[in-house]
């Protein structure tokens, strides 16, 4: 039978919502952004990755929802926490965090069939200067992706106004992994590229859900997987940062799905 409410794919495979479909993201969205919320008082100096995750675990059930990366790819966590140098799918471990570590946590959750996926970076103690640029410039980056989101534009566009920010501030662009389409599934195309040229790529239409999560790097944007195949780490050892937001095209413009319900999506906000 023709499944009516999901019928649109464009010609690049990118599947075109229904708006009853964003009341679905909107809840998956605010249930991966409120654990993130939930989890920021306990990252301090001394705790360590795998007590952040199992509360991260027992907040995902308790939110009735499933964890979307427990038995992905034989994956076993409910989040990646990726600290200092990792650039993106940190196992949670029995190491402590240190006084002025950075780490992003990443969370995917899935309710009622949609996927939520959103992550943000922390600091444990007192955020040094270096840390700090690094994690305002990849934050700021992810907004000038976010506001190129709307009918017409290009995922080019997206990926350009995100490497020309972080590249006017000397910063570097990880290449090696990118957004994703999401929605009833976790990763579908396209591939959201954090750089590139204005007006490349397929062209956005209202109804297409991406995640865009830039990685940026204080030094050289290469990265490579340690033995455990899994971690990605800086090659240089440099500090690297990310931010992720679910999004939704809309009409005129954009709907973040997975905003913080307590304004923490920053980490020095929110006091
Ligand atoms: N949440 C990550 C993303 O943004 C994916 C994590 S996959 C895992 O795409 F298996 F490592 F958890
Ligand atoms: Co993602
Ligand atoms: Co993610």
């Amino acid at each position: 039978m023709e499944d009516k409410s999901h019928a649109r794919l464009t010609r690049d495979g990118i599947r075109i919502h229904e708006d009853q479909d964003f009341a679905g993201m909107r809840a998956a969205g605010e249930v991966a952004a409120r654990i993130l919320d939930e989890v920021a008082p306990l990252v301090v100096p001394g705790a360590t990755t795998e007590e952040l995750d199992r509360v991260i675990t027992e907040k995902v059930e308790a939110a009735g929802a499933k964890s979307a990366t427990i038995g992905y790819k034989g994956y076993q966590h409910a989040s990646c926490i990726s600290v200092n140098h990792v650039v993106c799918h940190g196992i949670p471990g029995p190491k402590t965090l240190k006084d002025g570590d950075i780490l992003n946590i990443d969370v995917t959750v899935i309710v009622d069939g949609w996927f939520g996926d959103t992550s943000r970076m922390f600091v444990a103690g007192k955020l040094g200067r270096k840390a700090e640029r690094l994690i305002q410039v990849t934050h700021d980056s992810l907004f000038k992706g976010i506001e190129a989101v709307r009918p017409g534009n290009t995922f080019g566009d997206i990926g350009h106004a995100i490497q020309a920010y972080v590249e006017a501030h000397r910063m570097s662009v990880v290449r090696d992994f990118c957004g994703h389409g999401l929605g009833r599934v976790f990763h579908a195309p396209p591939n959201v590229l954090h750089y590139g040229r204005p007006g490349t790529g397929p062209v956005l239409e209202e109804g297409m859900f991406f995640t865009i999560e830039p990685m940026v790097n204080l030094g050289r944007p290469e990265t490579k997987v340690l033995a455990d195949d899994w971690t990605a780490v800086t090659r240089d050892k440099s500090l690297s940062a990310q931010f992720e937001h679910s999004i939704g095209v809309t009409a005129d413009g954009f709907e973040i799905f997975t905003l913080s319900p307590g304004g923490l999506f920053h980490p020095t906000w929110g006091g």
